[in-house]
């Protein structure tokens, strides 16, 4: 058995969060910034398969907990592509915050898939490393709709439509985006509920906003093809606003977004499940995309990432 590596990068939801679940589209960035990835090493162990990360350091067999899902998929990539049984050391060494709409548990499964493969020399083709990483993300994750696994793995932005398959999306676009870490865990699944409780106790103001942030997709995707790059940081303030009719914003989120808006920001939203997480901003230029990023640490950000649009 020789060392294998295997990367991969995160990802952001540009815009249609909350949306896409009433059958909206939405549309995710891979994110290639330096300090954005995964990276999974597996080397020869002498006794049994061990597992080297921020989160677990031991046996592969005793890897419970958050652990589990990745757990299962090892052992199942192992058996399936190593007929010795082998004993490995995986290492995981992730730049990515968790659980804050980053994908870091896709991107993970995404590393350690291509590392096994690469491993035992077998061919991975993009659809099976997709079906894999679905797979993984269902045992870790319950029922997810499968946007992380996908971009977590792929080289374009893509639009997404729940029960669709994924599209790649062109894109055409030069700016950056900044993304900053409020450092407080997103609550998806709290956010996700709220928003279909005003679904049922009030339709009339709740589903003209998932209406608007369909429509608002559809105009940022027709410009991040036409290289409107004012126009998309308008759209991205819209379903801001939007998004924080829905509920799904918080005092920190909305705090960044105001500092990101006042320093010069062409747009700014939260990204991903909301209450928490990330923001993104976009700006034209690489010296005030390092301005908004200084700004936001500033203001509380503990980490942010850099992501030259052209470069997607
Ligand atoms: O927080 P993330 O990046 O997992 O995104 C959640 C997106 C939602 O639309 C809020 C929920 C969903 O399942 O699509």
């Amino acid at each position: 058995m020789q060392t294998g590596v295997g990367q991969s990068h995160a990802k952001i939801i540009l815009i249609g969060e909350h949306a896409v679940v009433y059958g909206q589209p939405a549309i995710a960035l891979p994110i290639f910034a330096v300090q954005a990835r995964v990276t999974v090493t597996l080397e020869p162990a002498l006794q049994t398969p061990q597992i080297k990360s921020t989160y677990y350091n031991g046996p592969l067999e005793q890897a419970v907990g958050q652990m589990q899902g990745i757990r299962r998929l090892i052992e199942q990539l192992w058996h399936a592509l190593d007929p010795n049984l082998t004993p490995f050391e995986l290492t995981i060494e992730s730049d990515l915050p968790p659980e804050r709409g980053m994908g870091s548990s896709a991107a993970t499964a995404v590393a350690i898939i291509r590392a096994l493969f690469a491993t035992y020399h077998q061919e991975l083709s993009q659809q099976r490393l997709l079906k894999l990483a679905a797979l993984s993300e269902n045992l870790i994750h319950g029922n997810p709709s499968g946007i992380d696994a996908a971009t977590t793995g792929a080289t374009t932005p893509l639009w997404f439509v729940k029960g669709q398959p994924l599209q790649p999306l062109p894109i055409n676009l030069k700016g950056y985006l900044v993304i900053a870490d409020s450092g407080q865990k997103g609550q998806t699944g709290a956010a996700v509920k709220s928003v279909q409780n005003q679904m049922m106790s009030n339709p009339e103001q709740t589903q003209p906003l998932i209406d608007h942030l369909g429509y608002l997709t559809q105009q940022v995707a027709r410009n991040i093809a036409q290289n409107e790059l004012t126009v998309l940081g308008a759209n991205l303030n819209r379903a801001q606003l939007d998004l924080r009719a829905l509920g799904v914003s918080n005092a920190r989120v909305d705090h960044l977004i105001d500092v990101a808006n006042q320093t010069g920001s062409l747009g700014t939203k939260l990204t991903g499940g909301g209450r928490g997480g990330c923001i993104i901003a976009l700006a034209a230029t690489q010296s005030a995309a390092d301005d908004l990023a200084q700004a936001l640490s500033a203001a509380g950000a503990i980490k942010t990432w850099i992501q030259p649009l052209h470069a997607l």
